[in-house]
């Protein structure tokens, strides 16, 4: 009996010992993009991380608002100012910009916010620690490839974290090929079912991406490791392009609801929604704003990076105007005290709770530039939509929303007072926005776990796992003649060519040694009878 006690608790000490030491792992965490909207998603990731007891070195532009005993922070000192490099009041000015310029906007500030994060002093200190140990390095799946060289520092695996969706350089990396006749480039808001020419323009910018990025961007994030990190290791430091490809994990934000189908790898995990969270009590002032409103309330915001107060005047006259003849109460997120003129039915708040407000059953309407978090939370709470892109993503987003039929658009440059008025009414008169917007919310919803659940799920694993290698296929290392097949069609056309050249050649030699022949014995036939 005593014995049998002293075991349980003997089993009982040695489980906790361990468990404690298994469990509580060293996670390099980096989102070094300053937008606010990448990391306020990244930071999810990393909070559900520390809550599970791991320790979190986070590497990014935001200090955080709830300090965690495990989480130490290295923030970027200054960061980088994109305002300065490509200023917002071009934003709301912008003329059609080519997908290929789009393109090469995105390298372009690639290549500079990576370069001034890995100027950084604190940054640099990390490069060059000697004594510092971790299990794992995670990173926004972004245009920071230079920073998967910590993976070989730290000789850890590397996680990514993808905040747009697919880039087809995610299926290489992780050994497929994208198909280019059904998925249509990141840049594209094309359907999988494309016309001829859908699919020849498709076809030409995806290798157009395919080749630039080989050829011209990847050799810069080459260079920018080797500077930085080339005299904090020893020995030739391994080719960015094979550390993409050793990447062992990637979280993407994709949902299968609202996504197209794709074909995937186990290592390519969608974990789009992981960012809602169950509705939480409202400030007192906007729950009694909304509770109140008889006819509901429309709530508008531009999102974190583009402010309502960088507008142009004229703008705002007209949005005021537009607002001050609903009915109904409008929520705005107005990032200044004062706005002028300010219909009674109207409220500004420099800050609002997105999420918690989408959640009100009385908010009736969404307007929105269009970005993917924010309409990802529209979706989920089943809220209309109206959706005025200004750059970026949002384009593609709102054909999405408003094909699928709980949303409408506008454009920023030629909206006007009548044009807000009308579209807002339609979206809350007319019942088939609000089926929709329903119908994708369930679907939305409807996951065997939580995203967020998910992608910690598979942190882990990867970690308990050395990297899960098993999960990577060797399409990934393969030289592209032979993903392709093409040395083994080369092999059996020239098998085919020699099946038919050869008896054909012989057949040939035959026929003319025979026509030889008979050739030589006509011509002795004639001379002896001559
Ligand atoms: C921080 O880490 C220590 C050691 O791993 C652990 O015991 C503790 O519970 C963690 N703190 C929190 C708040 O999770
Ligand atoms: C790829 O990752 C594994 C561990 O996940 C590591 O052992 C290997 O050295 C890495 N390869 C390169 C080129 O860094
Ligand atoms: C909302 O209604 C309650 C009770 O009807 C009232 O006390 C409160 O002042 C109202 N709030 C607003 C913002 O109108
Ligand atoms: C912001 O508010 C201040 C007063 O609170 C006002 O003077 C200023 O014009 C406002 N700015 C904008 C862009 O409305």
């Amino acid at each position: 009996m005593q014995m049998q006690l002293l075991r349980s608790v003997l089993c009982c000490v040695v489980l906790t010992i361990c468990g404690l030491d298994a469990d509580a792992y060293r996670i390099l965490f980096m989102g070094p993009f300053p937008a606010p909207s990448h990391w306020m998603w990244l930071e999810h990731f990393q909070r559900d991380l520390l809550e599970r007891g791991h320790h979190v070195t986070s590497l990014n532009n935001h200090p955080t608002k709830k300090p965690h005993e495990n989480l130490t922070e290295i923030i970027l000192n200054p960061s980088f100012d994109i305002p300065k490099h490509f200023p917002k009041k071009n934003i709301f000015t912008m003329r059609f910009a080519s997908d290929f310029q789009n393109l090469q906007l995105w390298w372009k500030i690639g290549e500079l916010t990576t370069e001034h994060a890995l100027q950084d002093a604190q940054v640099r200190r990390l490069i060059d620690s000697q004594d510092e140990h971790f299990d794992l390095v995670i990173l926004e799946q972004f245009f920071h490839e230079a920073f998967l060289m910590f993976g070989h520092k730290f000789k850890c695996p590397v996680v990514t974290i993808g905040t747009m969706g697919y880039a087809d350089n995610m299926d290489h990396a992780m050994g497929i090929l994208t198909p280019w006749s059904v998925i249509p480039h990141l840049l594209l808001s094309h359907t999988d079912k494309m016309t001829f020419s859908q699919r020849a323009y498709n076809a030409y910018l995806s290798l157009y991406d395919a080749v630039i990025r080989r050829w011209h961007y990847m050799p810069l994030m080459q260079q920018l490791a080797e500077k930085y990190f080339g005299s904090a290791i020893e020995g030739a430091l391994p080719n960015v392009l094979d550390l993409e490809r050793n990447i062992s994990l990637m979280l993407i934000n994709s949902h299968r609801s609202v996504d197209l189908p794709r074909p995937s790898m186990p290592g390519l995990i969608n974990v789009g929604g992981a960012h809602i969270r169950p509705a939480q009590k409202l400030p007192a002032d906007i729950q009694s704003f909304i509770d109140n409103a008889t006819h509901g309330v429309v709530y508008f915001s531009l999102g974190s990076y583009m402010k309502s107060t960088d507008m142009p005047p004229e703008k705002t006259e007209q949005l005021l105007q537009a607002f001050g003849r609903l009915k109904q109460q409008v929520l705005w997120k107005y990032e200044n005290a004062s706005i002028g003129q300010l219909p009674p039915n109207v409220m500004i708040r420099k800050w609002m709770p997105q999420n918690d407000i989408l959640a009100h059953p009385n908010v009736k309407l969404f307007i929105s530039h269009g970005g993917i978090f924010g309409t990802q939370e529209g979706i989920y709470w089943g809220v209309p939509m109206l959706c005025i892109p200004l750059y970026g993503d949002q384009h593609r987003n709102t054909i999405k929303s408003v094909r699928e039929g709980y949303a409408r658009s506008l454009v920023f440059s030629k909206m006007n007072v009548e044009d807000l008025v009308s579209n807002i009414e339609m979206l809350i008169y007319e019942p088939a926005y609000k089926q929709s917007a329903l119908e994708v919310s369930k679907r939305f919803r409807d996951n065997p776990m939580h995203p967020l659940e998910e992608a910690s799920y598979w942190i882990e694993y990867v970690i308990r796992h050395r990297g899960a290698g098993h999960l990577k296929s060797q399409g990934a290392h393969m030289p592209l003649h032979q993903y392709l097949l093409l040395d083994v069609i080369g092999c059996a056309l020239l098998a085919l060519w020699l099946a038919v050249w050869l008896p054909w050649r012989m057949l040939r030699k035959l026929y003319n040694w025979w026509a030889a022949a008979a050739a030589t014995a006509q011509k002795q036939e004639t001379k002896k009878r001559l």
